[in-house]
């Protein structure tokens, strides 16, 4: 550890960044985990006395941004000021404690766009190529990879992406897809040549060689970047033609700078937005090239972006004569019950869902619970989650006050003891102080929470073995007792300490209950004696099984709005693409407006038996079904093509549930009339899922 991060350091000027969420789609569970990794951190820091800022921004530029606007029917502005806006409440509602979010379309952010840029020309960096691109002859735009869809040139599955094949991982050039047509139009793309314009990170190798390998990056980090040094680095291509939606290249008719470019530069926008409002912080004391002695600057992003903040960003930093990051803390993915967070099994669960059924910070402290300073993956297992939240925070943590505070207050008058009962006991949890500081400063925050919690256990064994409530039914022994639990509240009081970090409201409250100000790190030093406590009132209650469940339920309701969302849309852009009902696009990158509530009810879906499924002559996606409505409609039967061929054999469907929207208009298609649409979940190609046949019963049920 350098002079600079020692945590033993007094008054160390700290800035932090989270990755910028995109505007274009809602905050999820995912997110949640850098979002409170950093949120912990800056707590931290700021608990041991030091400043940190934090301070981020939505990301607002780039197509996907563009066309998702284009699709809503309103301007750009108008999206992301809507996104911007719920990403805080998000934010707030998991007690995130940024000083500043901003958003990368901002003036601030255009000005240190241009700066950087017209630096880097200015020293040589840029230089043009002509390059060839897909073209959208009926969108008039070049597509980026994501938006050139078609058959793996390899194995024929349908509905892959212009880079690589999700069915049999073979990757390959936008060009060599069989059959590809736009996501935006459904159009055939062109191959169309461009002029663009390009920074030269080579010209920064040595810088980064020398940057990656002095601690900046971790490990695993630092062994994949110099992989990539060592194999010479491309020019990197940082201009987008018009239409686009970002900052215009000074100097140009109609490029506009790519997206990643200006995104990071967002971090350095958000901050200066912030000095302007805060006119005690000085702007150069952070981000000027001399700042790198006065002030630490950590970025916090996930594994999958490590390439543009650990090999573009230190170089276009120095390019615009800027400091380079202190360090850059890499994370690694959540999982959701062993698996990566899925639509199609319902765990792609947003921020809002959870936060309509559950509070924040049992999420805190679960993450907290999981995380490391490694780049590995995490695993929300929901079981364990409800588990571990009851066992530790409310069994072990919250009850060792419970059970010494009603004494306190019904005994002695709420007064605490003027000594402690057990000092070497006490001592303990003071001598823990370092070590778990330490586990926090160093991001193993697993470290912490286990240490924090064998402290737990010792309070509550200390409280067992005294039996508080034996001795208060003897006079003569009741002055024990204050000592006792005075003793107990006081190992409480630590504990909340330490945990402060990753649940500010439960230390909130606890510091209201123990009525002596605001916990500082060091506070445990100094044990409450001779105090007055106020009446102890319930900190935290259970997480019961239903309040998972609903929330599963609810997030597999909006997911199921989704599909039909994107459904709509992709048969509106798809053109002749035969109405395929499921967009692979769901699965990665939900284009979807939202709906209010009223709309989503007026979609009649019901859980149907499909009685017949059978090849469609001169289709290559869809399948013909005939579904049987049962129940209360006393068998209604109904013909509808889905685009589910890619994933199933019609013999295979037969008898097989799935859920369909019963009151969509009847659609003509050039193989016959669908009457009605079929859902179906997953990323495209052979995943795709209907029901199961077991719940034969279902049929005609309405789903919502
Ligand atoms: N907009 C870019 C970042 C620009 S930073 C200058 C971006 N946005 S994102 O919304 O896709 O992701 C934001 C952050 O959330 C990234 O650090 C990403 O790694 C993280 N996560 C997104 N999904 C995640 C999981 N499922 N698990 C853990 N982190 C994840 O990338
Ligand atoms: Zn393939």
């Amino acid at each position: 550890m350098s002079h600079a991060e020692s945590s033993q350091n007094k008054n160390r000027k700290i800035l932090i960044t989270s990755a910028l969420p995109y505007a274009n789609g809602p905050i999820h569970l995912g997110h949640m985990v850098e979002y409170i990794q950093t949120d912990i951190w800056a707590r931290f820091q700021r608990l041991r006395g030091h400043s940190c800022i934090f301070a981020w921004a939505d990301d607002a530029h780039g197509t996907p941004i563009m066309l998702r606007a284009q699709q809503e029917g309103i301007e750009p502005q108008e999206l992301i000021d809507k996104m911007k806006a719920e990403h805080e409440t998000d934010f707030n509602d998991f007690l995130i404690s940024y000083d500043n979010f901003h958003s990368t379309h901002s003036e601030e952010n255009k000005f240190f766009a241009e700066q950087i840029y017209l630096a880097a020309k200015e020293k040589g960096n840029i230089t043009t190529k002509v390059v060839k691109q897909s073209y959208d002859p009926e969108a008039n735009m070049f597509l980026p990879d994501r938006f050139v869809k078609g058959e793996c040139p390899k194995c024929g599955t349908a509905d892959q992406y212009g880079d690589n094949c999700e069915s049999c991982g073979a990757t390959y050039s936008t060009t060599e897809l069989k059959n590809p047509y736009s996501v935006v139009s459904g159009a055939t793309p062109i191959e169309k040549d461009s002029e663009h314009y390009f920074f030269k990170v080579s010209d920064y190798s040595d810088f980064l060689k020398e940057w990656v390998n002095g601690g900046a990056v971790q490990k695993e980090i630092a062994n994949k970047m110099n992989e990539w040094l060592d194999g010479g680095l491309n020019d990197w291509d940082i201009s987008r033609d018009a239409p686009y939606w970002g900052f215009k290249i000074p100097g140009t008719k109609d490029k506009y700078f790519y997206v990643w470019l200006d995104a990071p530069i967002g971090y350095i926008a958000s901050f200066k937005n912030y000095c302007d409002k805060n006119p005690e912080i000085n702007f150069d004391d952070y981000w000027a090239a001399d700042a790198e002695d006065k002030t630490e600057l950590y970025h916090f992003i996930g594994k999958d972006i490590a390439y543009f903040h650990t090999l573009f960003w230190p170089a276009v930093l120095k390019a615009g004569n800027f400091r380079v990051p202190t360090k850059v803390f890499c994370h690694g993915f959540l999982n959701v019950n062993g698996q990566k967070m899925s639509k199609s099994r319902g765990t792609f669960i947003t921020a809002r869902v959870f936060l309509d059924h559950l509070p924040a910070e049992p999420l805190r402290y679960y993450y907290a619970a999981k995380l490391s300073n490694t780049v590995d993956d995490i695993d929300l297992n929901l079981e364990d989650f409800q588990q571990r939240i009851n066992s530790d925070l409310v069994g072990k943590v919250v009850n060792i006050a419970s059970r010494c505070a009603g004494f306190i207050s019904k005994k002695f008058d709420g007064n605490l003891s003027n000594s402690l009962a057990d000092e070497a006991l006490y001592q303990q949890f003071i001598d823990a102080s370092d070590s778990i500081a330490e586990a926090y400063e160093s991001r193993r925050y697993s470290k912490a929470m286990r240490e924090i919690m064998a402290l737990a256990d010792l309070a509550n064994q200390y409280v067992d073995e005294k039996q508080p409530w034996v001795l208060a039914k003897d006079e003569a022994t009741l002055p024990e007792v204050q000592a006792i639990c005075s003793q107990g509240l006081n190992m409480f009081r630590a504990l909340i300490t330490y945990l402060k970090p990753v649940l500010p409201e439960l230390a909130e409250k606890s510091e209201a209950f123990l009525n002596a100000g605001e916990l500082q790190w060091d506070s445990v030093e100094s044990p409450l004696l001779g105090a007055e406590i106020n009446k102890f009132k319930a900190l935290m209650t259970r997480i019961e099984e239903d309040k998972v469940n609903a929330m599963l339920e609810a997030n597999k309701i909006l997911l199921a709005e989704a599909a039909v969302l994107q459904a709509k849309t992709s048969t509106q852009n798809g053109k002749e693409k035969g109405g395929s009902q499921v967009d692979s696009q769901l699965a990665q990158d939900p284009i979807s407006p939202t709906i209010e509530y009223d709309d989503f009810a007026k979609i009649d879906l019901r859980v149907v038996k499909i009685i017949k499924a059978e090849h469609v002559e001169g289709a290559d996606k869809l399948l013909q079904l005939t579904l049987d409505l049962g129940g209360e409609n006393g068998g209604e039967q109904r013909n509808v093509f889905a685009g589910i061929k890619s994933a199933y054999d019609p013999a295979e469907l037969e008898g097989k549930m799935t859920v369909m929207v019963a009151n969509l208009a009847p659609r003509k298609m050039r193989f016959g009339t669908s009457e009605g649409m079929v859902l179906a979940a997953g990323p495209g190609g052979e995943d795709l899922f209907v029901l199961n046949p077991d719940e034969g019963a279902l049929a005609g049920m309405r789903v919502k």
